[in-house]
């Protein structure tokens, strides 16, 4: 179910990804269909999920922006070929993984809006119910907080596993698009995707 997609119209959403269950398209057309909050009325798409059928680890990430909202998939903009580039050097091949965003719409000049995340937070559980991974690694500060409330800020808490109460464990990231920021960034960046390389190693499935 994984298929790559030209950009389409505004309105004219690519194919699902993700599990071929009904369950799953109902989930993703009510996602599309969603007028909770304002931020539904101003998107071109609801940017929903990319990814395997039957990850076992999903990347979370914070909300999609102008390329995002324009084609209806999760990073696919700048931020995007970073996190790409990252999932190609810790070795996760198709299939293995999954990409989806706190909020699954486009909030106004790219910030992060949290009563929003409060409305759009049902589907992300759902989504997270229905994929059932069992690892987490989420994207920036944000992400990291709906995921893990109780953790550290994100400087400190990226680079290192964390277990939860609840769910899987999760891998806290910086924001990939933070990596452009500095050259400090950058090497922050590149060193936590080398730790995250060496958890994927220990807690990927035998069967994949
Ligand atoms: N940044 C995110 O957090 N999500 C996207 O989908 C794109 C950029």
């Amino acid at each position: 179910m994984t298929e790559s997609v030209a950009p389409g119209p505004a309105g004219s959403y690519p194919p699902i990804e993700g599990p071929p269950s009904r369950s799953w398209y109902r989930l993703t057309e009510e996602i599309r269909a969603c007028r909770r909050c304002p931020l539904g009325s101003r998107r071109q798409h609801a940017v929903t999920y990319r990814g395997g059928g039957r990850p076992w680890l999903v990347f979370v990430g914070e909300a999609p922006g102008s390329r995002e909202d324009r084609e209806g998939r999760p990073f696919v903009g700048r931020g995007g070929r970073l996190l790409d580039r990252a999932i190609e050097i810790v070795g996760l091949r198709e299939g293995e993984y999954g990409i989806l965003n706190v909020l699954k719409c486009r909030p106004p000049k790219n910030r992060f809006d949290a009563r929003a995340a409060l409305t759009c937070r049902p589907y992300l559980d759902r989504q997270l119910r229905i994929l059932s991974p069992t690892s987490l690694v989420t994207l920036g500060r944000h992400a990291l907080r709906a995921m893990d409330p109780s953790a550290p800020p994100i400087t400190q808490a990226a680079g290192v596993p964390r277990t939860r109460p609840a769910g899987p464990p999760v891998f806290p990231l910086l924001h990939p698009a933070a990596s452009l920021r500095s050259r400090v960034m950058a090497s922050r960046w590149h060193s936590d995707v080398r730790r995250l390389e060496e958890w994927i190693a220990e807690r990927r499935p035998q069967s994949t």
